[in-house]
């Protein structure tokens, strides 16, 4: 009998490109660990599009051991853009066919957002390479495809890998926001990542946050003035409150007299992107000045971004990998594993995933059914969609009251 698997002699390498995520290194695991089955050799590309420069940057991970529940990435991360942009105007695609060549890899498996998996795309249009995308970013805002039934409707999200384990974080970190905002009965406006999307700062509201604020919908003069007398209404009723805000809200500058946006720098990446941070900081303050309620800001930052990978993304990632077997299998390239509709983890199976062409990837925000704009708030719908991936919301209470003591009476 003829033990030769099929791809015996042949290479697939696996690169990791843009912001990390807790689920790339159960991404690579799983991909790998398909790959392997086939007979491929399997490579790792360090640093993204960078490994792919100059000498080369490769290691060899096919029977090597591999901790998929460790977050972030090991085979590392850049914002390396292989196309000139703005920043590097110097077009590295050359580099990158002649390295693809010099290591001998038949098949580019590429884990990235819409940047990373858009410059796959195009190497796979313009210059014929085997790419298969694999999705990747906490923002949750790479188009999937992936249909979200609610109540008899049909809802087009997105469910990208690392935006379950991230929103976990972020829910985590509202509902523990609340003990320290009840003691000081304070406002607590909680800043999370999110470029173009509010995806993720929705999960705040899954944590019990009150209000949420994303970059879908912009604060003009007019909604600031809405937004205010709402914090205000709510602030009477509960006596404390979190607010979510996407760090690319774009936000009514009043000296300025037009929108803004707060960045932490704003040198771009190859990719054109500034680095924001900061809004939630300018918000509390005009919260603090306007309404004379103590606010106060905290930025998630890089915490939801960091640590293990979650058991739904460790099934997400398993469940898309099965997928790349079968692209691989069928040597049918420019495609991109995806879930066709949002399920619990029990669900997610085969048959709940399809592939979508790499052509028609892209940017998803959020749909309006997801965001209560008279409200500033995240509505049932997407609580429904956020229960598939993380279960019912937990919203402790100190569950006590204490009767106040009457001197007079004693
Ligand atoms: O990958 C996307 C993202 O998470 C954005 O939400 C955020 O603006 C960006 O990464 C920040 O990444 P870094 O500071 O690592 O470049």
């Amino acid at each position: 009998m003829n033990k030769d698997k099929i791809f015996k002699g042949k290479t697939v390498a696996i690169l990791s490109g843009g912001g990390d995520t807790p689920a790339i290194n159960s991404s690579i695991e799983n991909i790998r660990n398909r790959a392997l089955i086939l007979g491929f050799k399997v490579y790792g590309i360090r640093q993204g599009w960078k490994g792919l420069l100059g000498e080369g940057d490769m290691v060899d991970l096919t029977n090597q051991p591999y901790n998929g529940i460790y977050g972030g990435t090991a085979l590392c991360s850049s914002r390396t853009n292989p196309f000139p942009s703005e920043k590097n105007p110097e077009d590295r695609v050359p580099q990158i066919i002649e390295n693809l060549k010099r290591y001998k890899i038949d098949v580019l498996i590429t884990i990235g957002g819409d940047d990373t998996n858009g410059a796959a795309k195009r190497l796979y249009e313009r210059c014929g390479i085997p790419v298969i995308g694999f999705p990747k970013t906490i923002d949750n805002d790479l188009r999937t495809r992936t249909m979200h039934y609610y109540q008899g409707k049909a809802i087009e999200a997105v469910l990208c890998p690392g935006y379950p384990s991230a929103a976990k974080r972020v829910s985590e970190m509202a509902r523990h926001l609340r003990s320290t905002n009840e003691s000081h009965q304070r406002i607590m406006v909680l800043e999370v990542m999110g470029r173009d999307a509010g995806w993720l700062t929705g999960s705040a509201i899954f944590g019990g946050a009150e209000l949420a604020l994303v970059p879908e919908y912009e604060m003009t003069s007019e909604r600031k003035e809405r937004f205010f007398e709402q914090v205000k209404l709510l602030y009477k009723e509960k006596k404390n409150l979190v607010i979510a805000v996407s760090e690319g809200v774009r936000w009514w500058d009043d000296n300025a007299q037009q929108l803004g946006m707060v960045y932490a720098s704003s040198e771009k990446d190859e990719y054109g992107h500034p680095r924001f941070g900061g809004i939630s900081g300018v918000i509390a303050s005009e919260i603090t000045n306007r309404l004379g309620i103590s606010a106060r800001s905290q930025i998630s930052g890089y915490y939801p971004r960091s640590g293990y990978c979650c058991e739904y993304d460790r099934l997400l990632t398993s469940t898309l990998a099965d997928k790349v077997l079968d692209l691989l299998i069928r040597e049918d390239y420019g495609k991109m594993p995806v879930m066709t509709k949002i399920v619990p983890i029990d669900q997610l199976e085969e048959y709940n995933t399809d592939t979508i062409d790499m052509g028609s990837i892209g940017n998803r925000p959020l749909q309006n059914a997801y965001y209560n704009t008279d409200e500033f708030t995240f509505t049932d719908v997407y609580v429904d969609f956020l229960k598939n991936i993380l279960g019912n919301p937990y919203l402790p209470e100190f569950g006590y009251k204490f009767e106040k003591v009457n001197p007079d009476l004693l």
